[in-house]
């Protein structure tokens, strides 16, 4: 069958992959921890749910503006200003189906043929593959664990060439968990300074999800504002992952382009859902704080549990709901004539020995990495610990 070039470029995200595996062996019978799940464990806030349930009841069932209600972006606008401090008006707001269709829609928007695209590792799956989609040129940046998986100022400067278009991060970090501080973003806005013709997407998915209390988005600095795109949505912060509702926040002309390719693709996200979200994004965020409290619990314990195993080197994130420990030392060993070469081989041997599932670093371009999600109960965070403690154990 002859379906299109462009498919060659790109792939199913090894987070996907690992969840489906995941989920096949629960079906048979076989007692899986799952330590590779990228979304809270929690349940949307009942307040949330009552406003989609009112919506329903209002007949709120119709198309929607594209790029959203016109008081759900005010609501918008509203949590900018109350969170982040960031005047933008209504039109400059454009909501769409989820963070992953807001980062689409700013790829397609901008990304020409040939033009790179700077892109610190380790990094989020999607990103890469987009400006690939669009035939832009992925630029890697690697970040050791020795840098907290964070671009230093010289490292962006020295990538970014007459031909760097654009520049995506996000903060915290999924893989890694890495925050931004107000200094480290400090000298990366300095080096922006220098090269107005970069742009930059800031995906701030996880704002909420801050273990020192700070969230810093990059387009509070100097002129920044005026190229960059900032990226947010519901999904994790209200543990709402399946109603689909992300946003951008951008220039007004960035905001009117994504809203075009977006009006041909998809028109706008569920009226249902969105309703749900100005409840939401007006509302208090005690949701968030709960959420937040039992995450710190469980990385505290799970950061413990991992610095115990030998041979793992472990950070402390100070945000999301990941761990990135390097599993390198472990490259080379064996059990029972099983040879384990690479990180891939690591999450096969965790997830048919121990049962515990984890991902794969080098989905992430950190092939010395595994990805491990306290995104789940403490019981199993234990128990998951344990198995790995146990079987890793066993490579010699
Ligand atoms: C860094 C990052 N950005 C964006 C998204 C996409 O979020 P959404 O569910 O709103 O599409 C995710 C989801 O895993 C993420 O980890």
């Amino acid at each position: 069958m002859q379906l299109a070039e462009r498919l060659s470029r790109i792939s199913v995200p090894q987070t996907i992959r690992m969840a489906k595996l995941s989920r096949e062996l629960k079906a048979q019978g076989i007692d899986i921890v799952d330590l590779s799940i990228g979304e809270p464990d929690f349940d949307t806030p009942v307040h949330i749910r009552e406003a989609a349930k009112k919506a329903i009841d209002e007949g709120y069932t119709h198309y929607t503006p594209v790029a959203g209600y016109a008081d759900l972006k005010q609501a918008v606008a509203y949590k900018l200003k109350r969170d982040n401090g960031l005047e933008y008006s209504p039109e400059q707001i454009v909501v769409s189906t989820g963070a992953k269709q807001s980062i689409a829609n700013s790829v397609l928007s901008l990304v020409n043929p040939g033009e790179e695209v700077i892109i610190p590792t380790p990094y989020w799956v999607t990103y890469s593959e987009l400006v690939k989609l669009c035939q832009g040129v992925v630029k890697f940046v690697p970040c050791p664990i020795e840098q907290d998986y964070k671009i230093t100022p010289q490292q962006l400067e020295a990538a970014i060439t007459p031909n760097t278009k654009l520049f995506m991060f996000s903060s915290p970090c999924n893989p890694t968990g890495s925050v931004y501080s107000r200094k480290e973003l400090e000298g990366l806005a300095a080096v922006f300074e220098k090269h107005p013709q970069i742009f930059i997407i800031s995906d701030e998915i996880y704002e909420y999800i801050n273990y020192v209390g700070e969230h810093v988005s990059i387009a509070s600095f100097g002129s920044l504002k005026e190229r960059t795109i900032i990226i947010n949505g519901l999904s994790k912060g209200f543990a709402m992952t399946g109603w689909r509702l992300g946003y951008l926040a951008a220039p007004l002309e960035i905001a009117k382009a994504a809203d075009m390719v977006q009006s041909q693709f998809t028109s706008a996200t569920s009226s249902i859902t969105q309703r749900a979200a100005i409840t939401a994004l007006r509302g208090e965020l005690d949701t968030a704080k709960e959420m937040v409290a039992a995450f710190r619990e469980r990385r505290a314990f799970i950061f413990k549990a991992l610095r115990d195993i030998p041979g793992l080197v472990v950070n402390e994130p100070d945000g999301a709901f990941y761990m990135f420990p390097n599993v390198s030392s472990f490259f080379g060993r064996s059990y029972e004539g099983e040879q384990i070469n690479n990180a891939d081989d690591l999450c096969m041997y965790l997830l048919h020995k121990a049962n515990v599932t984890v991902v794969s670093g080098r989905a992430f371009e950190q092939p010395e990495c595994i990805r491990i999600s306290y995104a789940t109960g403490m019981d199993r965070i234990q128990e998951g610990m344990k198995r790995m403690k146990e079987w890793l154990g066993k490579l010699k």
